[in-house]
């Protein structure tokens, strides 16, 4: 039994738009009957624009939205049903850093959290130091939150969602406007916590980011998941054909011409960085790049033409999420 079952949610908002005595209704349908599962041990990425309807998600799994239509399992409680067990099975991180109190240190903000789960205190004192430890804020337990950096902050939620060692996880926008470091070692626990065997749900707009953790990739477009499957798949269905760029040293224009006689290139073309010394670039379009790179590199040598580097070009789920939608996940 997978630990998260969505079925068909969709919600849609009713806001008031206008001048006073002159509002009008309107509704913004923020999802639109998604449906998913994730298992024990298994990342899912929900990958999309802003405005897509991922934090909308994340907030009806906790329980903080109530659903238009549809139903939702957390380890087997329903959200509609049994929304207080829900909350018991899941620990999660929201954007940003509203979810603290910055009046407080960041280990009295965990001692707060822990007992609203109502943690027995022996244990919880156990748990925060290892959490403050695994977050890297050992040093700075008794700093006012008020004082901590963005990265400081948000370690302390990311700390906060695991308090209460829950079997499912929601990170939404786990990274969001976080330096280098602070993104790497929020990427580390979060593969740790997947070999951990918990079932972890993360938001994203940067495609990299969900590429590199997810098992699955779910793909978030107004509302409505357009494709999902594994990262790599998902690639391979937009690659028709492969691009190789070959590095060279005493590179001649002509061989380029010879490049196109090849029965499986479809186009070559040189690009020269120093015409002088003759090194640039020759980027090739191929079907089944691997199998031709041999008899590339042959035709290459017979003409002395030296190779430094070759890269085989991959589409990226950014190039996933263009041939969908016709649009950039940025735009
Ligand atoms: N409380 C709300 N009231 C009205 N509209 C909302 C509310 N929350 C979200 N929306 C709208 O729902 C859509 C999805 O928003 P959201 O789930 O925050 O997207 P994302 O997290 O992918 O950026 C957007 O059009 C947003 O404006
Ligand atoms: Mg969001």
């Amino acid at each position: 039994m997978p630990l998260v079952e969505v079925q068909a949610l969709s919600k849609t908002f009713e806001t008031k738009e206008g001048r006073l005595f002159n509002r009008v209704a309107k509704k913004v349908t923020a999802l639109d009957g998604v449906s998913f599962t994730i298992s024990k041990g298994e990342i899912l990425g929900l990958l999309g624009p802003n405005g897509a309807g991922k934090t909308t998600m994340i907030k009806m799994l906790c329980t903080l939205v109530q659903p238009s239509s549809g139903d939702a399992y957390v380890n087997g409680f329903s959200i509609m049903k049994a929304p207080g067990k829900v909350r018991e099975n899941l620990g999660v991180m929201l954007t940003g850093e509203r979810t603290l109190y910055w009046k407080l240190t960041g280990k009295e903000n965990l001692e707060y959290f822990a007992a609203l789960y109502h943690m027995n205190r022996e244990e919880s004192a156990k748990r925060i130091e290892y959490l403050l430890d695994l977050v890297g804020l050992k040093d700075r337990a008794d700093t006012y939150v008020e004082n901590y950096s963005t990265g400081m902050r948000i370690r302390l939620s990311f700390a906060k969602a695991l308090l209460h060692d829950a079997p499912v996880l929601l990170f939404d926008e786990p990274t969001l406007g976080l330096d280098p470091q602070s993104s790497r070692l929020i990427r580390e626990m979060i593969l740790d916590l997947r070999k951990k065997g918990h079932a972890i749900l993360l938001t994203t707009h940067y495609m990299e980011e969900a590429d590199l953790l997810s098992d699955r990739v779910a793909i978030i477009d107004h509302g409505k998941i357009i494709a999902m499957a594994a990262p790599s798949a998902l690639k391979q269905s937009v690659k028709s054909s492969d691009i190789i760029e070959i590095e060279a040293r005493n590179l001649q224009p002509e061989i380029v011409e010879r490049l196109k006689t090849f029965t499986d290139i479809y186009d070559a073309v040189a690009l020269f960085n120093d015409s002088a010394a003759h090194s640039g670039v020759i980027k090739i379009h191929a079907e089944k790049g691997k199998e031709v790179l041999p008899g590339i590199l042959d035709a290459l040598v017979r003409r002395d033409i030296g190779v430094t580097k070759v890269t085989f070009i991959e589409p990226t789920l950014e190039d996933v999420f263009i041939e969908l939608t016709g649009r950039g996940l940025r735009d």
